[in-house]
């Protein structure tokens, strides 16, 4: 059998950094099914030369054909443009993936660049909140102008970015115990814990239907008796990560609390070029570093290709594949401690080539 992976690299760096992560999965040999790549176009640049940031074919293939699939980054105008909408916010809601589950952890880098505990996974709800992007605006009697954006919470979305997050509070707990069992170092010793970020202090109405969604996923079972569960105000939960990261497991946030903190936590472990995520559903997955389109770096093969190959290390793992993921992760960690070949953002001087020719040499 093969694996059938949809390629989308859009614009910027994404151009950069998504070939390295294709050429690590090649690399893998026969621990997982010989992978095919599927080209697909969407993007900026997409749409400037064709009118589509998102073409109907690219989601068609993506459905039809495709077992999983790896994104880029994509540049979008920070202006209004006519006809433009995000094709990332778009294909999440098109394949309702769900969940942006983003591991954070600190990397062994010799010179300090990397805060040395931390170690959290944020799980970022992915189809709501500010970014149903229903925005309107007015101009009042006086002609002075009024914009409005509508924020939508549900308790399905909250419920089930809730159950992902206890789920795998679960899964990282019996992984650190497994671990410890087999004499690795585990600095995490207390109990597995979700905290739940939001600001209902304020926002009663929906941050508060957030709140009490992810609350009830665990006080409606003993399954996450094992697992504690916290709160902080969004405010806060900044303040805290940047003091203290090492108290942080889980950390389940609406949509936008949820993309800001992640660029927050990107920072204290390093650089957002070391970043992955996965776009999660129930029936598809989508690999995708944290990071955008870079338009400061791109074009120089300079970009870290860590959160892409990262990502695609997390892809793997959420099929199934565990033991070639941790190998992928096992050859960026090697490449990082040796501090031979880091990037530009890392203090290095390598390119991009440089540091994925280095990680496929380890794997
Ligand atoms: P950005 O994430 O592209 O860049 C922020 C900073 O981090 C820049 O200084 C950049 O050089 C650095 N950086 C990011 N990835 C890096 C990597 N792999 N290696 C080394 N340095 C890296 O965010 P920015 O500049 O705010 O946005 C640029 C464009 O990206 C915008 O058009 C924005 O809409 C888009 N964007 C797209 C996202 C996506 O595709 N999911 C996410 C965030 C932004
Ligand atoms: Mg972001």
């Amino acid at each position: 059998t093969a694996l059938k992976l949809g390629m989308i690299p859009a614009d910027g760096i994404g151009k950069e950094v998504l070939p390295a992560a294709q050429r690590v999965l090649e690399a893998l040999g026969s621990s997982i099914p010989k992978p095919t790549f599927i080209p697909l176009k969407a993007g900026w640049e997409e749409f400037q030369a064709n009118g589509k940031a998102l073409p109907d074919e690219t989601v068609k293939i993506l459905k039809e054909e495709c077992d999983a699939a790896m994104f880029g980054s994509v540049s979008s105008p920070s202006h209004k443009v006519a006809g433009y909408s995000s094709p990332i916010v778009a294909l999440r809601k098109h394949l309702d993936l769900y969940a942006n589950v983003r591991p954070v952890s600190s990397v062994p880098i010799p010179n300090q660049k990397s805060y040395h505990q931390c170690d959290m996974v944020i799980v970022r709800e992915n189809t709501e909140c500010l970014y149903i992007k229903k925005e309107e605006i007015k101009t009042n009697d006086d002609g002075s102008k009024i914009a409005l954006a509508t924020r939508q919470i549900t308790s399905r979305a909250s419920s089930r970015i809730g159950k992902m997050a206890f789920e795998i509070a679960l899964r990282r707990g019996q992984e650190r115990q497994q671990a410890k069992e087999s004499g690795k170092d585990v600095w995490w010793n207390g109990e597995p814990k979700v905290t739940i970020v939001h600001k209902s202090n304020v926002l009663s109405v929906t941050d508060g239907l957030f709140r009490e969604s992810v609350r009830a996923i665990k006080e409606g079972t003993d399954r996450y008796d094992g697992v504690k569960m916290e709160e902080q105000l969004v405010d806060s939960m900044v303040y805290r990560m940047f003091r203290e990261p090492e108290i942080f497991d889980v950390a389940v946030a609406p949509n936008l609390y949820g993309d800001i903190i992640s660029d927050g936590a990107a920072a204290l472990v390093g650089s957002l070029g070391l970043v992955p995520s996965i776009n999660a559903g129930d029936d598809f997955v989508m690999g995708e570093p944290v990071h955008g389109s870079a338009p400061d770096i791109e074009g120089q093969n300079i970009a870290n290709p860590i959160a892409s190959i990262r990502s695609a290390a997390l892809l793997l793992s959420s099929l199934g594949y565990v033991e070639p993921a941790s190998r992928i992760n096992a050859a960026v960690d090697a490449v990082l401690t040796e501090g031979q070949y880091l990037t530009p953002d890392l203090g290095g001087k390598s390119s991009t080539t440089d540091v994925t020719e280095a990680i496929l040499k380890r794997l």
